[in-house]
């Protein structure tokens, strides 16, 4: 199987992106890879300036914040100690809680969505993903998951949003069809068969590239 690839996984608030990153992981080590698994917003100074905004602890402009996530990703990306494209270098494969299609679905209802894919234009040519897999899961769905012990909800976590965000996202995969490679995966699933679907879609990246 081919290693040191970059898969990023996408979807709504809920949606089981940081369950199927762990899942994978386990999968990819057993396959042999050595797995790097990083999440956006990161954990650097940009990083948790933005979970102080999603906390509600600071408020910023949505443009703004659209702002800030160009930047903590070109960190994600350059970080001299720990960015994607050292650990790419040191032949780890790399699997990613959100990339830029998270900042195209999130902030296009606040700026045009070719403004958003345009500030990001350098991460795209620093780095496409391998694969960009979209666990899908309706905005209800997503709502009943992440309200469940939790007495607060964080910016853009409202039922409103979230069908635009979902939206959104199926616009960008629209958009973008011919540039990016993307498969969407039914996230109502249990969480084994979807990592059976998704552990699918890599064997079949691997044997396109062989
Ligand atoms: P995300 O990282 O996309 O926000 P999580 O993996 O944290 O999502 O999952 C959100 C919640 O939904 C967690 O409570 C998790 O246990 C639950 N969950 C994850 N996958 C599934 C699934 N396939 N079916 C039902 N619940 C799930
Ligand atoms: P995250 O911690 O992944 O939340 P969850 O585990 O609930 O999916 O992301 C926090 C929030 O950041 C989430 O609501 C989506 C938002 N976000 C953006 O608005 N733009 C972006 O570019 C990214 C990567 C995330």
């Amino acid at each position: 199987m081919t290693k040191n690839l970059f898969i990023a996984l996408e979807g709504i608030d809920g949606s089981g992106k940081s369950t199927q990153i762990k899942l994978l992981t386990k999968k990819l080590q057993a396959a042999g890879h050595k797995v790097y698994a990083t999440f956006e917003p990161t954990d650097s100074r940009i990083g948790s300036m933005i979970r102080d905004v999603f906390s509600g602890k600071i408020e910023l402009d949505h443009k703004v914040i659209a702002g800030l996530f160009v930047a903590d990703r070109l960190d994600h990306l350059l970080n001299k100690s720990n960015g994607i494209l050292k650990m790419l270098n040191e032949g780890y494969t790399v699997v990613t809680d959100r990339y830029y299609f998270s900042s195209y679905a999130y902030h296009s209802p606040y700026m045009s969505m070719d403004w958003v894919i345009e500030a990001n234009a350098l991460s795209a040519e620093l780095l496409r993903p391998n694969l960009n897999i979209y666990i899908d899961i309706s905005a209800e769905e997503s709502m009943k998951r992440i309200t469940k012990g939790r007495t607060s909800t964080e910016l853009y976590e409202t039922l409103d949003n979230l069908k635009t965000v979902r939206t959104l996202y199926l616009k960008a995969f629209e958009k973008l069809q011919d540039v990016e490679n993307i498969c969407t995966i039914d996230g109502g699933k249990s969480e084994n068969e979807i990592a059976d679907d998704i552990w699918k879609k890599i064997e079949e990246l691997s044997q396109a590239s062989n």
